[in-house]
């Protein structure tokens, strides 16, 4: 599957303007941890991390649900669903289901929806807005940043009451850690760790999906895939891609993450400079993890 073939085109998006880090993005929603802004930038961030995951995975999901999908009333939820772009591209690949996506967020779209789509702002850490057995499908990718250490085990328990019995829920993570790591890396990685400390996340919590899902009690048939992804001069054509987004990360979060690492912004713009070499001279890699599991009957 090529990478670019549905970049979403023409669509306007609906972005809150401020880039502050704090709990408040001016998004109404309180009670979360997520510390990246929710601006144009990240949004155009998120979007190319959609395409890279899908190219990485050659697909959308690993779960058995295509038969499901393309039968009428089946009702699929996105869990963080950022940009939109991956429930706007599976709701215009199946067309019979209804596709929902949640985000403490507002940067989705907000016309040329498909008519079988739509977003509600909604913090997957509190009880969600459906009532029990409502799902035959959820998708979860890349919330690690988003889910306290501590809430996980709660937050898949409120998944999977959503999730109707014998419906399939599926989580996707990556590890941020390269396995080689030069100076300038190490630095900026060991920022992110102290961040991440600081708001209680949990940075390997990829490691730990198929645990979670084999400790609720409601769910079976768990399966899990690992992916060695390398990044650099090593890899295939998406590597310039990974370190992109990577580096639009590190970019979005600067403020923040200069403040952790107490360097001036000229420093910090070296950093991320270095890194960026480091990582494309080395034959380094990181992990993708993803998880499927079914609801007891
Ligand atoms: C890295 S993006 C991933 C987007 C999308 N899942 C994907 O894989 O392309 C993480 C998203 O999770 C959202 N998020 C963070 N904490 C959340 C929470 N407590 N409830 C709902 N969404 C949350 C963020 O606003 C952001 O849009």
């Amino acid at each position: 599957m090529g990478l670019c073939n549905s970049k979403i085109k023409g669509r306007r998006i609906k972005r809150s303007t401020t880039n502050d880090l704090s709990n408040d993005h001016g998004d109404d929603v309180e009670n979360h941890v997520y510390s990246f802004p929710h601006d144009d930038e990240e949004c155009d961030r998120i979007h190319l991390q959609h395409l890279i995951e899908r190219y990485i995975w050659q697909g959308n999901f690993f779960s058995p649900i295509e038969n499901l999908l393309n039968q009428a009333g089946t009702k699929v939820l996105d869990v963080g669903t950022g940009s939109g772009a991956w429930l706007l591209e599976m709701a215009t690949k199946y067309s019979k289901s209804e596709f929902i996506g949640i985000d403490i967020s507002q940067m989705q779209p907000d016309e040329n929806i498909p008519p079988n789509a739509k977003f509600i702002q909604a913090n997957v850490l509190e009880r969600l807005p459906f009532n029990d057995n409502t799902f035959d499908f959820i998708f979860q990718r890349i919330l690690f940043a988003g889910i306290p250490r501590n809430k996980w085990s709660s937050t898949i328990d409120e998944l999977v009451r959503v999730l109707k019995p014998g419906g399939y829920l599926e989580l996707a993570e990556n590890d941020f850690q390269y396995n080689m790591m030069g100076l300038a890396t190490r630095k900026i990685v060991d920022g992110l760790l102290i961040l991440f400390h600081e708001r209680g996340i949990d940075p390997t919590v990829c490691y730990k999906l198929q645990n979670y899902l084999e400790e609720n009690k409601q769910l079976h048939n768990v399966h899990c895939e690992e992916k060695k992804y390398v990044d650099g001069q090593y890899s295939t054509k998406v590597y310039k891609l990974l370190f992109d987004d990577y580096s639009a990360v590190l970019t979005n979060i600067k403020p923040t993450l200069m403040n952790i690492i107490k360097v001036s912004s000229e420093e910090y713009d070296g950093l991320v400079n270095d890194m960026g070499k480091e990582v494309m001279e080395s034959e380094c890699f990181n992990m993708h993890v993803r998880v499927y599991a079914q609801k007891k009957a």
